[in-house]
């Protein structure tokens, strides 16, 4: 009885997703398994340059995320931590692909704590897409090397209309 009452517990998947890649698709199915409800957010960095505009992003975030009735995607502009206040998010969920992500992502849950009392999980990543990351997946695209198994089709069809170099 209690249980149908509870707080909804919901978690946040926050990155550039400038694509989304298996690796990222991978995180946030286990992320919604763990929570109530778990949003996908494109955090907005003015400074850097992204390949896909911020609507391009969300749109394929929404294709690849369709199945998952727990999952809804939105941008924010701004800290994570505000963007948590603001819809009652108590938990960031990311993927840690080896120890070299650890150290960035240990200081980020730490100065996110500090500033809001947000958790952070840091999920071990699925080993088979542990050299992924958006930056190598462009790189090795705008190049004319195959990606296709490396991120969603939806995304990989983007890329090729972007690219011309990708088939
Ligand atoms: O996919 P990325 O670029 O590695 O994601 C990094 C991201 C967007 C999660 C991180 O830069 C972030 O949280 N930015 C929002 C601004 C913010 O809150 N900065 C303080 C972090 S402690």
């Amino acid at each position: 009885m209690l249980d149908s009452v509870r707080a909804m517990r919901r978690a946040v998947c926050p990155g550039s997703y400038d694509p989304a890649t298996n690796g990222h698709l991978d995180i946030v199915e286990r992320a919604a398994a763990l929570f109530d409800e778990v949003v996908v957010a494109v955090l907005i960095n003015p400074k850097k340059q992204g390949l896909f505009t911020v609507e391009e992003r969300l749109d394929m975030l929404r294709e690849v995320t369709r199945d998952l009735p727990n999952v809804r995607v939105d941008s924010w502009h701004g800290l994570l931590v505000d963007y948590c206040r603001k819809h009652d998010i108590a938990a960031v969920a990311k993927g840690l692909r080896s120890v070299s992500d650890f150290d960035y992502e240990l200081q980020m849950a730490q100065m996110n704590r500090e500033l809001s009392g947000v958790e952070t999980l840091l999920m071990s990543n699925n080993p088979a897409y542990s050299f992924l990351s958006s930056s190598l997946v462009k790189e090795v695209a705008t190049y004319g090397g195959d990606v296709s198994g490396m991120v969603p089709e939806v995304v990989h069809e983007r890329l090729k209309a972007k690219l011309p170099q990708q088939r």
